[in-house]
């Protein structure tokens, strides 16, 4: 069998630099990546359970490949991600599609080398096939020294820890993922060294929830300044944060580290604190503007994204205009919305009060009116302005030109010098003038 391979990867940054490292160990066994799902032999699917439809999406992405699997047998089909650690997933998997190759976890992502070539075993030794189903439940001890095949050269993504203990009632995370674990500090500062001396620029800590960061004599914000001493590194950024644990020392280091990006993605969820009691977030309203208020004064034109869910069971007209008023008060750069929607297992789900669809998706278009005008503007106001961008690569939409983000995580794409290669640019950070402000990203002229 040919030895290819294609990742599709849904969800989440944490599911995006699973899927890195799954890249790196087949990599380092000598399989080939493949741009198309087509020309590839083994076909991994990391799936997320957070988002929208995403079971629907999953099995409709299964039922594509049954016909192939038939006119090819020895393919082999991989399934991973936070819907395996569900059991009824899995069991429809082993019901409905018994012919999935390869199952395993968020838990045992290093163990996919073994199971590709224990399957490729039993394939080679005759008689039937087994199939290989490995679902850890329990987080075993972290696994360090995994390689990563990186999306990009000048950005890199480093888990610090795994894992939620919040229990936001809508949320399936804490099932999926189990309880906090933190990655040990030296651990992470050797591989920021080591991506470092591959050229990294940036890099951005990954966590469900950052700020719990709990590493052996080591704060979060420690980390952060540790991260910063290493040479070669320019920025720094994270995500996410909850709101109730962003610390007055971590809202300091913004103050204090000038390589830690001013940008934060702190999702609030809801402006009303009725439905935030009844989400589990333990904060209130005045509480997260006070952390916002304070941050703005720390770091002054911080840019901020956050996350909102709209049809929570039980919002109100009333509680869904706190959450406008909310929006419309911080200003915020950008923000993801979602429709609530019921994830087995969680306490919401079994909430009375479900917000009749059709509610649901008016006010969701109120809300995504409102936070694009807001973006509009706040891009608006950079026209005129230079800005420092660390160039990614060549514009996704135009091959001439070259994209890359401000510090504040804002998207720009500008044209290349004449005669240039766009990849001699990548990793360099440039000054763009910025010539037009959109409502998703920025265009602009290189400064000469
Ligand atoms: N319904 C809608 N949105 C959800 N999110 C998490 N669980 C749900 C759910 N059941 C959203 C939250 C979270 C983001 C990653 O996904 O806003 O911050
Ligand atoms: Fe889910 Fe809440 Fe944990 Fe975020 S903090 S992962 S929303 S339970």
């Amino acid at each position: 069998m040919e030895k290819t391979f294609h990742i599709t990867t849904f969800g989440c940054q944490m599911n995006e630099h699973d899927s890195e490292i799954m890249a790196g160990m087949l990599s380092d066994i000598g399989y080939t990546e493949k741009e198309n799902r087509d020309d590839a032999k083994v076909l991994i699917i990391n799936t997320c359970s957070v988002r929208e439809n995403a079971d629907k999406r999953f099995f409709g992405t299964l039922g594509q490949l049954k016909r192939r699997k038939e006119r090819e047998p020895d393919l082999i089909v991989c399934v991973s991600g936070c819907m395996m650690q569900q059991k009824q997933i899995t069991d429809t998997i082993n019901e409905k599609y018994p012919w999935v190759d390869i199952i395993f976890g968020t838990n045992n992502i290093h163990r996919l080398p073994h199971l590709i070539h224990d399957l490729i075993a039993s394939r080679q030794e005759g008689g039937e096939e087994k199939k290989e189903r490995e679902v850890w439940d329990e987080a075993g001890a972290i696994v360090e020294g995994l390689p990563a095949k990186r999306l990009y050269r000048s950005k890199a993504l480093v888990n610090i820890m795994y894992g939620c203990n919040n229990f936001c009632t809508y949320c399936i995370v804490p099932y999926t993922r189990g309880r906090e674990r933190s990655r040990d500090p030296e651990e992470i500062l050797k591989e920021v060294c080591r991506l470092a001396q591959d050229g990294v620029k940036e890099i951005m800590f990954l966590g469900q929830n950052v700020n719990s960061y709990a590493g052996e004599n080591c704060s979060f914000a420690e980390l952060i300044k540790r991260a910063a001493a290493v040479d070669g590194i320019e920025r720094i950024r994270f995500m996410t944060s909850h709101p109730k644990d962003i610390s007055d020392e971590l809202i300091d280091t913004f103050r204090t580290c000038d390589k830690l990006c001013n940008n934060i993605h702190l999702p609030v969820q809801a402006g009303s604190d009725r439905i935030l009691k009844r989400m589990n977030r333990k904060y209130t309203r005045a509480q997260y503007l006070e952390r916002i208020r304070k941050l703005r004064e720390a770091a002054p034109g911080i840019t901020i994204s956050t996350d909102i869910i709209v049809g929570f069971p039980g919002e109100t007209e009333e509680d869904f205009a706190d959450t406008l008023s909310l929006v419309e008060e911080v200003g915020y750069d950008s923000a993801f919305t979602f429709l609530y929607s019921k994830r087995n297992e969680t306490p919401a789900a079994d909430y009375a009060e479900q917000v009749p669809e059709d509610v649901k998706h008016e006010r969701f278009g109120r809300l995504v009116d409102l936070v694009n005008r807001i973006s509009a503007e706040k891009n608006k106001a950079y026209e005129g302005r230079t800005v420092k961008v660390l160039v990614e690569g060549a514009s996704k939409n135009k091959k001439t030109a070259l994209s890359g983000r401000t510090e504040g995580f804002k998207l720009v794409n500008f044209d290349a010098p004449e005669g240039i290669d766009p990849q001699e640019m990548e990793g360099k950070t440039v000054d763009v003038k910025i010539t037009r402000g959109k409502t998703f990203s920025l265009e602009g002229e290189l400064e000469k």
